[in-house]
């Protein structure tokens, strides 16, 4: 992510939490139950924030778990420490540009939650997280609280640099197209969800 976007970040984290009203409790376990996030998994939550999801997946692997949030912004990141130092034994946070750093480990679910407009090569990095980080049954989810035009109508109005988030539907063939084993999940006006795997198309 470039510099810009970083700094957009960096000064919108100490509002994000009031301001992000989509994720509510009961949407964000209605979004993870469909993503079959159980006991014992290990998850990877990219581009975590200020690790909205973070209390969530922690309650759901349970103790036998693991969970990794990944962001690039310091100042997302101080907010996410400050939530969720101390809920798990382990360090739960690394910084870092999913796109071009090596993340460590292997996981069942890899999440891209509220970030896929973020990204500037999705192809690169889906292709680099199929390689590398996901566990051969394991899922990859692009994810939103909400449909995507409501998505796009925030993005036309902020500075961060973003893409526009085409419907589930369309996404999925496009990724489909680009070789990547995708299918829509759920597309409501409340929740979008694909899921992309390594198995054969
Ligand atoms: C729209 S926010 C969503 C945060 C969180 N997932 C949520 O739903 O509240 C996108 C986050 O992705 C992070 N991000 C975007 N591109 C990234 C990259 N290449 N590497 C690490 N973090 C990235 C940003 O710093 C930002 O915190």
């Amino acid at each position: 992510m470039k510099q810009q976007e970083i700094q957009f970040f960096d000064s919108i984290a100490p509002l994000w939490d009031e301001r992000e009203v989509m994720s509510v409790p009961d949407k964000i376990n209605h979004i993870l139950s469909l993503m079959g996030i159980e006991t014992g998994m290990s998850v990877l939550d990219l581009g975590t924030g200020t690790g909205v999801l973070i209390p969530y997946l922690l309650e759901r692997v349970g103790k036998e778990g693991y969970v990794l949030g990944v962001d690039i912004s310091e100042g997302m990141l101080s907010i996410a420490h400050r939530k969720c130092d101390g809920l798990a034994r382990y360090p739960l946070f690394l910084k870092a540009d999913f796109e071009t750093d090596k993340i460590p480990g292997e996981f069942d679910v890899i999440l891209l939650y509220s970030v896929y407009p973020h990204i500037e090569n999705p192809t690169a990095v889906l292709s680099k997280l199929l390689a590398e980080n996901l566990r051969p049954e394991g899922n990859v989810f692009i994810a939103f609280p909400s449909d995507e035009n409501f998505i796009n109508n925030i993005h036309g109005k902020v500075k961060a640099k973003s893409h526009q988030l085409p419907p589930a539907a369309e996404l999925t063939e496009w990724l489909r197209q680009n070789g990547f084993n995708s299918s829509v999940v759920e597309a409501t006006e409340g929740s979008y969800v694909i899921r992309i795997n390594n198995m054969r198309q």
